[in-house]
């Protein structure tokens, strides 16, 4: 049994949930799980394994989860770290690969990872300023849509509970 965290960045909520379903499926395999918005400071006291999570806007994880692991280089060095992302790239199962390079420059800042996933997030217009609106007209992604998938996210925390 390890004291897992569960730290994620997110805009419109979609990585929330699924740092939520990731720790379920921690919790359910014996873990302890802390999971934590990236944005608030996250000491790492106690802490045996990590799971880093990002939702993506124009193909780069948060400032905040980026900063946060420059912060602590040094102890998650010492740490098995599991990385994900959740964008709509993930949502075409033909776009596997491109969604998780998204993944790489996280993964850059840290000695090694045990696992590494892209998830499906959604799209909720109203949550968006209009300048970003019309960046996503752009590549034609300005729909609403919905394609989080807890039980997926759960699955993959179940998995890694056996990395931890
Ligand atoms: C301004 C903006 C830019 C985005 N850029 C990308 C992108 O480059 N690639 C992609 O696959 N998804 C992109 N998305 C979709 C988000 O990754 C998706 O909405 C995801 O659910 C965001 O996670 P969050 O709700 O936790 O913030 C973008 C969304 C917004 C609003």
């Amino acid at each position: 049994m390890s004291n897992v965290l569960v730290g994620y960045g997110t805009r419109g909520g979609a990585t929330k949930d699924v740092a939520t379903s990731i720790a379920a499926g921690l919790e359910h395999e014996g873990h302890i799980v802390r999971v934590a918005n990236l944005s608030s400071p996250t000491p790492l006291e106690g802490i045996d394994a990590v799971v880093v999570g990002s939702g993506i806007q124009a193909g780069v994880f948060y400032g905040e989860v980026l900063g946060w692991l420059d912060q602590h280089t040094a102890t998650l060095a010492g740490l098995p770290v599991a990385v994900f992302n959740v964008c709509l790239t993930a949502s075409d199962p033909s776009k596997h690969e491109a969604a998780m390079a998204y993944n790489q420059a996280a993964v850059g800042k840290l000695a090694g990872v045990v696992s590494q996933e892209a998830f499906a997030g959604r799209y909720v217009p109203e949550k968006v300023t209009w300048w970003k609106r019309l960046l996503l007209r752009g590549i034609n992604k300005d729909r609403a849509q919905d394609h989080v998938n807890a039980e997926l996210a759960r699955a993959w925390g179940v998995e890694l509970a056996a990395e931890f």
